[in-house]
């Protein structure tokens, strides 16, 4: 496209296609209302800061894999999400609500590295080095110098970086980092793009691991661009309850590992603590034999997660019963009340529905449904399950309990926790071969449909 100087240009904010003119819906992902204007970019694309030198390309079978050598956090969760530790030269995103932690789980990760002798630059856009400090003081003693720049220059942090060579480099924020010749304002699409791709080609050309922070929108994406996620190696995600001290560290792309690898966090006065076994953690402070409160199992990656999934059910006061789902899915809540009300003939359409998984997580495996189904027809029915008992399950359009996977590391969670009784899809129940010692007296009871869940509550 030609770029002819003092014009604008649009973006779309989803997945950042450019387009000359406004147009009410993405030809590329097809989303609506998502194009935002902003001044034309110099077509040379300004001072470039590494230039890559004319390169022999490399023969696949002469590659070697030792090569890619990395660096351990010591932060065990956080390695799991990375995959085993920072890949040298990655770009990984951490995105979050501000306010969530992402600075100081990064610092955090700082003073294990200069411990090691690595040399680490902070680049911080939003703190000043005395911010830096005070925090880095509620954390404790840092036994060997870290580097703080406090500057939103992505030039300057450039020429800094190029001068000083360090391993890792934190961009804490991306929103906060300008190039000059962009004429939009930081945080803008074409900033956003253009400040990654500088640290992507300084990460690629001088084997430096940059992390880059980015904050979140209300709609629940990077502000601004998605392009980000496209550019970088691996991202992660922060999230959790404002109000809970949970905090979990999810992988949703990562080009050197596995996805859907989640560590959970707590916050304390002096940082963030792991929390190595999440299941007794999220159901701390459960209460006992209460109608509506039921313990479901879901598969954080290879890690199974036990939660409590809470449901509350009363008679609506309004024409439209009122809704809400949080820490799951609200299209497949109401999914399952419908099943329920044709299936059961339990009557939900006036009926106001509030569904909480318990401890700030977020959960969207199907598996959870059973846990739903079970907390909404324990609370409508007055009927407490008792609390030695764990359910877990897809439900599926005419009710039927269908299998899910890895249900073998759910029950053994289970039995390791102490539970007595696990309802399952009789289907899993059928193959799994586990010895009594390894059941540790839980007892597994299968359900094929809804009707028998009804019978075995
Ligand atoms: P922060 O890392 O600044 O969040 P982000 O960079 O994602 O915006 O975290 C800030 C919050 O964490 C703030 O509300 C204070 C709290 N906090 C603690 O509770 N304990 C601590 O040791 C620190 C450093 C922060
Ligand atoms: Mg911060």
């Amino acid at each position: 496209m030609a770029k002819s100087k003092n014009k604008s240009i649009f973006f779309c904010r989803e997945c950042g296609y450019e387009s000359s003119k406004w147009q009410g819906q993405c030809p590329s992902c097809k989303e609506w209302d998502t194009f935002v204007e902003e001044p034309v970019i110099k077509a040379s694309g300004g001072r470039t800061v590494v230039r890559g030198e004319a390169k022999e390309p490399s023969r696949l079978s002469e590659v070697r894999l030792e090569e890619e050598t990395r660096i351990h956090t010591q932060i065990g969760e956080l390695d799991r999400v990375l995959g085993g530790g920072i890949i040298v030269g990655s770009l990984v995103l951490v995105g979050g609500d501000p306010g969530i932690g992402k600075s100081t789980l990064l610092l955090q990760m700082c003073r294990n590295l200069v411990a090691k002798n690595c040399k680490v630059l902070y680049v911080s856009g939003e703190e000043s080095v005395r911010q830096i400090k005070m925090r880095a003081d509620r954390l404790g003693s840092f036994e060997q110098e870290l580097l703080l720049l406090s500057e939103t220059d992505l030039d300057i942090v450039a020429d800094t970086i190029a001068r000083l060579k360090p391993d890792v480099v934190i961009i804490d924020s991306i929103q906060t980092m300008y190039r000059e010749e962009i004429g939009s304002a930081p945080g803008s699409v074409s900033q956003v793009r253009e400040t990654t791709s500088t640290l992507l080609r300084l990460a690629k050309g001088m084997a430096i691991s940059v992390f880059i922070v980015g904050h979140v929108t209300k709609e629940g994406v990077v502000a601004g661009p998605r392009v980000l996620e496209h550019m970088v190696d691996t991202v992660l995600y922060f999230e959790g309850d404002g109000g809970a001290a949970y905090r979990f560290l999810r992988s949703v792309k990562n080009r050197f590992g596995s996805t859907n690898e989640v560590g959970v966090f707590e916050m304390r006065g002096n940082g963030l603590a792991e929390v190595a076994n999440p299941s007794e953690y999220m159901l701390q402070g459960k209460p006992e034999n209460e109608p509506g409160s039921v313990v479901a199992c879901s598969m954080e990656g290879t890690r199974p997660i036990l939660v409590e999934v809470q449901a509350l059910i009363c008679q609506t006061n309004f024409n439209m019963p009122r809704r809400t789902a949080a820490g799951t899915d609200y299209n497949r809540v109401s999914l399952l009340m419908a099943v329920i009300e044709k299936r059961l003939g339990v009557r939900m359409c006036d009926m106001d529905a509030y569904i909480n998984v318990a401890g700030g997580m977020r959960i969207n495996e199907p598996a959870l449904d059973l846990g739903i189904v079970t907390a909404i027809l324990s609370c409508y029915r007055n009927q407490s399950l008792d609390s030695q008992t764990i359910c877990f399950g897809e439900v599926g359009l005419v009710g039927e309990v269908r299998a899910v996977n890895m249900a073998e590391q759910r029950v053994l969670e289970a039995a390791r926790l102490g539970f007595e009784r696990c309802i399952l899809p009789e289907v899993n129940r059928r193959q799994l071969e586990l010895s009594q010692e390894q059941l540790n007296g839980l007892r597994l009871i299968g359900v094929n449909n809804v009707h028998e869940l009804l019978e075995v509550m």
